[in-house]
């Protein structure tokens, strides 16, 4: 397994749209493995592809953080949203960095698994605000998108003075 490198805010490859995986083969497996390792190294609980600068349709969750409820989604969907849930957000790509974020409270997402078998669930909670999070980073969409003009200029500041202590 291969820990990969994790792109940071703003970074602009962030902001690719990522394409369709039509083939599920070995290949995307291994992607799939070597994602999980990444996240577990970082203690995440989900990343994208995009977050590694590879630009498919593909996320893993593992709200355990533990590698005891692994999923991959592959070209994943959300079909239904219902509710509101506000839930303080962070990202392996915007490291340090929380905020409260709106999302729906439970969805419906189709995808394939990492099988290439079409799959179907609802989840509700942590899990499908995690969803909701990773779906956003195949679109080129981060969590700090949502903040309000101040908090934005807040974290702005923040990670220009990060940037200079780095120095
Ligand atoms: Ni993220």
């Amino acid at each position: 397994m291969t820990i990969l490198d994790v792109l940071h805010f703003p970074d602009a490859r962030l902001r690719k749209q990522a394409q369709a995986i039509t083939n599920v083969d070995d290949s995307i497996r291994q992607l799939a493995k070597d994602m999980f390792a990444t996240m577990h190294a970082e203690s995440g609980i989900g990343l994208a592809a995009t977050q590694v600068d590879v630009h498919k349709q593909i996320v893993v969750i593992d709200i355990s953080a533990k590698g005891e409820q692994p999923l991959t989604l592959i070209n994943p969907e959300i079909v239904e949203m219902q509710g509101s849930a506000k839930n303080e957000e962070g990202c392996l790509s915007v490291p340090d960095i929380h905020a409260e974020v709106d999302r729906a409270e439970s969805i419906r997402v189709k995808a394939l698994n990492e099988n290439g078998e079409a799959i179907e669930l609802e989840a509700e909670g942590l899990l499908a605000i995690c969803i909701q999070h990773e779906l956003d980073h195949l679109k080129g969409k981060l969590f700090v998108d949502y903040l309000s003009p101040l908090k934005l200029k807040r974290l702005r500041d923040k990670l220009k003075k990060q940037k200079k202590q780095n120095n």
